[in-house]
């Protein structure tokens, strides 16, 4: 239960997850086990980003799954819809919308030095426009809730920087205080490391572990983490190796202090470390977690019901931010583009 003393109803936490792959441990220690805590903190909305999805995903039913799935996931990993809000990104099309007009407040430059983009025109990729509009887009889904926080991961951070400088902006250029000014919040988690040694990333399926993979698939995917040839009495450096950093997610202090030792002195042989991986990663996220993810497939509407009360409460709150953007910005609320959002549906 909520403890009214503790819960700060002023703070307003919002974040998004994208939904083009199976969420994995690099959310999940990275954002969303975060947020989860956050529901005891503040009043939080949370949504499934599947207009950003788009920018990598161009598939109509993987996208739907997908979609489902990271809500399912959320679901089964503890987060309360009497507590939290949680709903989908693309049942809140002003955010598409408010987007736009940030767009035009916004230099080219500060979208130019955008690291993710960056970063990824230099991995070869052919960048849509989308790409390059996607902190716009990000800052829209911040700004229209007016939030307050936004607990994130650290490749995010810039993001939010950016949405803080369209804000200001967006006040500046039409002298009026529309928007707050979020803050990034950082989880303890900022980075995880993936199965091939460097970030755990959607981008390489090599590289992640599904929070919700069947076992056998897991088990499959940790036993294929490249090792080096030293022999199990041979000293190992833990903080080189991936099986060690992924088991210092999992496992208590003392289990992680154990292995750690068995690593420095010699007598922990990296197939011994991949089991007790596994049975951690079992333990952790197996038994109730995967029970009620289970329900969830057999049982989609309870998701869909989440996620539609979700969008129903979320809405109004942009719809009052948008009635200030009209009103600071000239754009007439007209009675056509109101009429939607007076159905009782
Ligand atoms: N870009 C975020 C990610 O990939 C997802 C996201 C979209 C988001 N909109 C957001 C996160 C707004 C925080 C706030 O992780």
């Amino acid at each position: 239960m909520t403890d009214p003393k503790t819960k700060n109803s002023q703070t307003r936490y919002l974040s998004g997850v994208q939904s083009n792959g199976r969420l994995h441990l690099g959310n999940y220690f990275g954002a969303i086990r975060n947020h989860i805590q956050l529901q005891e903190k503040g009043e939080c909305f949370y949504f499934v980003a599947n207009y950003h999805s788009l920018t990598t995903l161009q598939d109509a039913e993987a996208l739907r799954k997908f979609t489902f799935m990271a809500a399912a996931d959320y679901l089964a990993l503890g987060l309360n819809p009497d507590k939290a809000l949680l709903f989908r990104q693309s049942d809140v099309p002003e955010v598409a919308e408010l987007a736009w007009l940030l767009s035009t407040v916004t230099g080219m430059g500060l979208m130019e030095r955008a690291h993710s983009y960056k970063d990824k025109v230099a991995k070869g990729i052919a960048p849509a426009l989308g790409l390059f509009f996607y902190p716009a887009l990000m800052a829209a889904d911040i700004l229209i809730y007016q939030s307050d926080k936004v607990p994130v991961g650290q490749d995010q951070i810039q993001h939010i920087e950016m949405c803080r400088d369209m804000a200001g902006y967006f006040n500046h250029a039409f002298k009026k205080d529309v928007f707050k000014l979020p803050e990034g919040i950082l989880s303890e988690v900022p980075k995880v490391v993936g199965l091939t040694g460097g970030k755990m990333s959607k981008s390489e399926e090599a590289s992640v572990i599904p929070i919700f993979g069947e076992p056998a698939e897991i088990k499959k995917k940790v036993m294929s983490i490249v090792t080096d040839s030293k022999g199990v009495d041979e000293p190992k450096d833990p903080d080189q190796n991936v099986i060690y950093l992924l088991y210092k997610l999992v496992a208590t202090p003392a289990e992680t202090a154990q292995m750690e030792k068995g690593f420095r002195a010699g007598g922990m042989g990296y197939g011994d470390a991949k089991k007790l991986l596994i049975a951690k990663l079992e333990e952790v996220f197996g038994g109730p977690a995967r029970e009620k993810r289970k329900k969830m497939d057999e049982k989609p509407d309870l998701v869909e019901d989440v996620l539609l009360a979700g969008a129903k409460k979320a809405r109004r709150v942009a719809a009052q931010t948008m009635a200030a953007v009209y009103e600071a910005t000239g754009l007439p609320c007209s009675k056509v583009k109101k009429a939607i959002l007076d159905v009782d549906f």
